[in-house]
């Protein structure tokens, strides 16, 4: 008789558990276990089809169109104003950075390098090292 009451009292804080345990995720997460359609959907658009390459070849692009666009600075100058042979002149350079800056009487990098171009002469805004355009202008002098 005792053995059974304590069989059943194991059954019955078993079941308890296993009921309460049920309800609890069924308040918590209403939509548990089910696939929503706009969640999916969700998922597809973040998968997107790109080429790493082609983006590094628009992005070289870029940086040669910012190369005739006069407004990065505020004076009409652009940057071929006074770097107008790029591919003979500026090749090869941007690599060499950071190194001893005359100008700046410091070691500098080659964001540095470009933002006193652009600042000095050209009268213009400082771009930021995560600037796109800034990346362009790196990525078309590193092409060179
Ligand atoms: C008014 C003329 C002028 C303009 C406009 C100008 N630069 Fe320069 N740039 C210079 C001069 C002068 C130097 C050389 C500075 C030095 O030797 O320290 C230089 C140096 C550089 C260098 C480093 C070359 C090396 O040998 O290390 C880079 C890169 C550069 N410029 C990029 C640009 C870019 C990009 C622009 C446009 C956003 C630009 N420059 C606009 C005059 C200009």
């Amino acid at each position: 008789m005792k053995i059974n009451f304590i069989y059943l009292l194991v059954i019955s804080v078993f079941l308890f558990c296993f009921c309460s345990h049920k309800i609890a995720i069924g308040v918590e997460d209403p939509g548990a276990g089910i696939a929503s359609p706009s969640s999916s959907l969700e998922l597809k658009g973040k998968i997107e089809p790109f080429d790493p390459n082609l983006l590094l070849t628009e992005s070289i692009q870029t940086g040669k169109e910012l190369f005739s666009d006069p407004k990065l600075g505020s004076e009409g100058k652009t940057c071929i104003s006074c770097h107008s042979d790029t591919a003979k002149s500026l090749a090869g350079k941007i690599q060499t950075y950071p190194k001893f800056s005359k100008i700046a009487k410091k070691v500098i990098n080659d964001v540095y390098q470009i933002n006193l171009c652009l600042t000095k002469p050209m009268k213009g805004q400082a771009l930021s090292p995560d600037d796109d355009r800034m990346s362009a202008i790196l990525a078309y002098l590193k092409s060179l």
